[in-house]
């Protein structure tokens, strides 16, 4: 394994000079080293114990400037009123960070998104949707899903995500792996652009399950996971799972606690295979043409 990448990179900057009248367009580039990996301020304490501040600082960390596109997908305001003060409490959940970066943006009309976990909450898969992706949304825990219909795009399936296959689990769920799933969509060998994982709680199995099959993983662009510290100590145990991931190739360009539970943090991560950010600048200076392709495809998607 790889454990530093270097790359060059595409400046965000984009100097715009007037000569004779026209404008022309420079792209700046600049080639630089990035650090794939997390942090090691882990490695300073060395009985984390009851430390929940160090797994914080952990797992709020992520590779800033990574992923110079993302943009937020789905999400619904919540509103939690305080009777007593008038204090009311609004925030977003249920939104999940795609980079849009070349290679890894989902290519509309042509993208595959893995859904698992829904809590009823649909906006993500109606976004990625409308976007152009088609969406197969996962969970096994709703009686009577209020899945939109308004999109051709979305398929639900009354099966959940786990490390092995079963037609009743203890909580009376149909249970599946994901290299199964994958293989029952004819999905095998074709790349998923974004994979949410959203199972409160059941993730790091699942992810120590996903790691050691070797195949549940390939070709994944993207993954999206809300993890939970349930148990500080177990915090040492989420770390290494973390960390294998990373150190298999995953990038954590965006993290963010989530505001309405305590220790769950929002993570994504892109594939580094699949970041095609080192090729870019041959491309730009090889043919003007593909110089206006990039900038098109540089536009935000719609707001939804
Ligand atoms: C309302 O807010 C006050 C002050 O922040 C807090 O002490 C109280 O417990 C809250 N009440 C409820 C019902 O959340
Ligand atoms: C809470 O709201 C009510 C009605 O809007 C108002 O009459 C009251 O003064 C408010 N209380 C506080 C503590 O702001
Ligand atoms: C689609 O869902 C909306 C809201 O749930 C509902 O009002 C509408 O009747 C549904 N349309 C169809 C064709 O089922
Ligand atoms: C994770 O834990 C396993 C088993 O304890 C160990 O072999 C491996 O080296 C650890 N990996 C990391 C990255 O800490
Ligand atoms: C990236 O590609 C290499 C070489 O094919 C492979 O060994 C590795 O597992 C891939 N990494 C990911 C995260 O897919």
């Amino acid at each position: 394994m790889k454990e530093r990448q270097h790359v060059t990179r595409l400046t965000t900057g984009l100097l715009f000079i007037a000569f004779a009248g026209f404008y022309i367009v420079f792209i700046v580039l600049s080639s630089s080293s990035i650090d794939w990996r997390g942090p090691s301020i882990w490695s300073t304490f060395t009985s984390v114990g009851n430390n929940f501040a160090a797994g914080h600082d952990y797992f709020l960390w992520r590779n800033d400037g990574s992923c110079h596109l993302y943009f937020e997908f789905g999400g619904r305001v919540y509103w939690d009123r305080n009777e007593t003060e008038n204090f009311t409490l609004a925030g977003i959940d249920g939104q999940k960070s795609v980079c849009l970066d070349p290679g890894l943006a989902p290519p509309p009309g042509m993208c595959v998104v893995y859904s698992f976990g829904l809590s009823d909450d649909w906006s993500f898969e109606s976004a990625m949707a409308q976007y152009g992706c088609d969406v197969y949304a996962f969970d096994p825990s709703l009686q009577f899903p209020k899945m939109p219909n308004n999109s051709q795009r979305i398929n639900y399936f009354n099966i959940g995500l786990g490390t092995i296959n079963t037609k009743k689990d203890p909580r009376g769920w149909k249970m599946a792996t994901l290299t199964s799933i994958r293989k029952y969509l004819l999905h095998s060998y074709q790349p998923i652009d974004y994979l949410k994982i959203d199972t409160g709680g059941d993730e790091w199995l699942i992810l120590e399950h996903m790691l050691q099959d070797g195949r549940s993983l390939r070709l994944v662009k993207q993954i999206s996971m809300e993890v939970h510290l349930l148990h500080s100590a177990r915090l040492h145990y989420y770390r290494n799972l973390t960390q294998r991931l990373e150190a298999s190739g995953y990038v954590r360009f965006f993290s963010r606690q989530n505001p309405w539970m305590k220790n769950a943090y929002e993570l994504a991560w892109f594939n580094v295979n699949y970041s095609s950010k080192s090729q870019l600048p041959v491309a730009i200076r090889a043919d003007g043409r593909k110089e206006a392709d990039l900038m098109v495809n540089y536009k935000l998607p719609p707001i939804v």
